[in-house]
């Protein structure tokens, strides 16, 4: 039975690697599958924090491109804008009504953001989950792949829905998370004991559009340890460890197979010089598709349309239906 299956990223600036190993890599997978895909550029998540209305459509633009030039095919999955289809806040709307703030609160992403966007806590930081159970309970769906960072989030969009079944009857598909065995967490290159962000130092991070000189930069100067050993042990060695992950995803080589290559080396300099060489290999083909993709933005918007209109069929018989279990006319 093919599985529906719901993911989106935000359109706050050009994804990193984390992005690309922990989600899209696997959309692809479930693409490939033949599952029934919804892929979504979550704009509304992202003006819970500061933006810039006047690159934003820019960078909506951008998430469209990255998407399909990594390969999600718009024939295949639905790819759409979230704010394209009202009924995602008008579902959040409802959702609120029966979410404890207390749930809320407790949120390890919402206790980040409120240090890390000290002036700017909104209530839509504080209602992002609720906003985001509203997605994937929409379209039934049956699968979300996320990054670990995420796992919190799709658990309460578990309990929502069970709450909302147990008190109007059943109605809505609970949903799983999906989580990559190796790629959930891609370290920070500079701090390898945090995950790699867009918000941090862009030194800490590989963007999909990085040339070859930043990222060769970037590989040449990640933190390591100083035994000058290729071996995986996350807790002894958490910088090494976070390499030799991404040289995996990279190439689909196992990590026994990389370990020998590099048995005898005695420094890690050719480690990093092969392994920037194989992302740049990796993301060349993305960035080159990416940008002629961009270069007819009129056209990108349409290829949408299509998804578009799927998408918002089911999010309109998904909402009669709850209208009707809570008792709105
Ligand atoms: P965001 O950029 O927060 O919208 O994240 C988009 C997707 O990338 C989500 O599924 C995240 O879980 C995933 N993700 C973000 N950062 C990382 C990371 N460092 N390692 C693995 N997955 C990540
Ligand atoms: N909250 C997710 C993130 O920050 C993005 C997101 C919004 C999402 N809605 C979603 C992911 C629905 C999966 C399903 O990465």
């Amino acid at each position: 039975m093919p599985k529906i299956v719901f993911s989106g990223i935000q359109p706050t600036g050009s994804l990193h690697i984390g992005n690309y190993f922990g989600a899209l890599k696997n959309w692809l997978e479930f693409q490939k599958q033949g599952d029934l895909c919804y892929f979504c550029v979550v704009d509304l998540h992202a003006i819970t924090i500061d933006y810039d209305p006047k690159q934003f459509q820019d960078k909506i633009l951008d998430t469209i491109a990255t998407y399909i030039a990594c390969g999600i095919n718009p024939e295949k999955s639905i790819i759409f804008i979230q704010s394209k289809i009202k009924e995602h806040s008008e579902l959040a709307w409802l959702l609120n009504s029966i979410t404890p703030v207390s749930e809320l609160e407790r949120m390890t992403q919402y206790k980040d953001k409120k240090i890390q966007h000290a002036k700017n806590i909104n209530a839509g930081l504080l209602d992002y989950p609720v906003l985001m159970a509203a997605d994937v309970l929409l379209y039934n769906t049956n699968t979300i792949p996320v990054g670990y960072d995420q796992k919190q989030h799709v658990e309460l969009a578990r309990t929502i829905a069970n709450k909302f079944n147990a008190k109007f009857g059943q109605t809505f598909t609970i949903p799983e998370h999906f989580i990559p065995e190796v790629g959930a967490k891609i370290m920070s290159l500079l701090e390898p004991t945090k995950k790699m962000s867009k918000s941090h130092n862009p030194k800490s991070y590989i963007s999909l559009s990085d040339s070859k000189q930043d990222i060769e930069k970037k590989i040449m100067s990640a933190v390591t340890d100083s035994d000058n050993k290729i071996f995986f042990d996350p807790e002894k060695k958490p910088a090494i460890s976070n390499l030799l992950s991404i040289y995996h995803l990279a190439t689909g080589w196992t990590l026994q197979q990389i370990q020998d290559k590099y048995k005898d080396s005695t420094s890690y300099a050719q480690f990093k010089k092969d392994l920037a060489n194989e992302l740049v290999k990796l993301l060349k083909p993305i960035q080159d598709k990416k940008q002629e993709l961009l270069k007819d933005k009129t056209k990108l918007l349409e290829i949408l349309q299509a998804s578009t209109n799927k998408a918002q069929e089911q999010a309109k018989k998904t909402m009669e239906k709850v209208k009707q279990k809570m008792g709105l006319i």
